[in-house]
């Protein structure tokens, strides 16, 4: 079980990782990043993630030199060096080393800094599964995307820290955030679903959300499956009236949500449609392999 890095084209481990103090992304959390991962020793859909870390990129404006070709060798060096049964893998790309402490990109190296880190693959429990998450509707408001588009997986997690705070306050693990309209978005770390009226729903891009990879995924699956899967704008009544919720994610698949706020969801356990989605997206996930 090892920790490695891959910086500045060489395979490091941990106490030998280093970035440069002047990084921007360390600076002003000016940078992006993607979190992958392996299933059955193979890395998962890393087009799709590829694909989204270049968006996020272009979205901030840093350049990405490297095809995608020359990142998955990177990526699958540097899972073989560090040579977990099962890898958790994220890709950081800032904007480079600055000259200066200053915002203003000018003072930027002309080159981004890459950093890949691959660890062991941490799933929740089984337990977990069973026992289901405990959610809290936190006060502090989700990016709005006229602002810091939450569709850009940046380095800038703060807003995501501060609810995830508010939520640990309230003796709660996950935060539920909601938009400047008063509707669901997401969680710290993942996307977030209901289930209401036999309906499986979960918040539109324009809500102001990650366009997650799982998200996407289960979508297709359920249009594929016949399953009544849509994007629906949800407000918080919509919400406290859910008859299931749960969280989706790299790094949670489906994790059922089982109380809000302090209350059970429906009977306080994992949904009937929760499960069914869950072990669906089991084999729908490894038919993609
Ligand atoms: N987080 N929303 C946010 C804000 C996220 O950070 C993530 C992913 C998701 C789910 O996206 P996906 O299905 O592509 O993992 C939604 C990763 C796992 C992380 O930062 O650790």
């Amino acid at each position: 079980m090892t920790v490695m890095f891959h910086i500045d084209g060489r395979i490091l481990p941990e106490e030998e990782a280093r970035v440069p103090a002047m990084d921007r992304g360390f600076l002003f959390g000016d940078g992006v990043y993607e979190v992958l991962r392996t299933r059955k020793g193979r890395l998962f859909r890393p087009d799709l993630h590829l694909a989204r870390l270049r968006k996020s990129a272009s979205r901030i404006r840093i350049p990405m030199p490297w095809p995608d070709e020359e990142l998955l060798a990177r990526v699958r060096e540097t899972i073989e060096a560090a040579g977990n049964e099962e890898s958790y893998v994220r890709v950081i790309l800032t904007r480079g080393t600055g000259r200066l402490p200053n915002i203003d990109p000018v003072h930027a190296a002309p080159d981004p800094n890459l950093v890949i880190l691959v660890r062991p693959l941490e799933l929740p429990t089984p337990e977990e599964y069973a026992r289901g998450a405990s959610a809290w509707v936190v006060e502090t408001l989700r990016n709005d995307r006229r602002a810091m588009d939450p569709a850009i997986k940046s380095g800038n997690y703060l807003n995501n820290i501060l609810g995830l705070m508010e939520a640990r306050d309230h003796g709660a693990e996950v935060a539920l955030f909601l938009n400047a309209e008063g509707c669901l978005t997401e969680a710290p770390t993942s996307n977030v679903w209901i289930v209401r009226g036999g309906e499986i729903l979960t918040p539109p891009p324009e809500a102001g959300i990650l366009l997650g990879i799982t998200r996407g995924l289960l979508l297709e699956m359920g249009r594929k499956q016949g399953l009544p899967v849509a994007e629906r704008r949800i407000d918080r009544t919509q919400l406290f009236g859910a008859d299931e919720i749960f969280l989706t994610s790299t790094l949670k698949d489906i994790l059922p949500v089982t109380i809000l706020n302090g209350r059970p969801v429906g009977e306080g356990s994992p949904g009937p449609l929760t499960r069914d989605l869950a072990s669906r997206f089991a084999l729908f996930a490894d038919s993609l392999l």
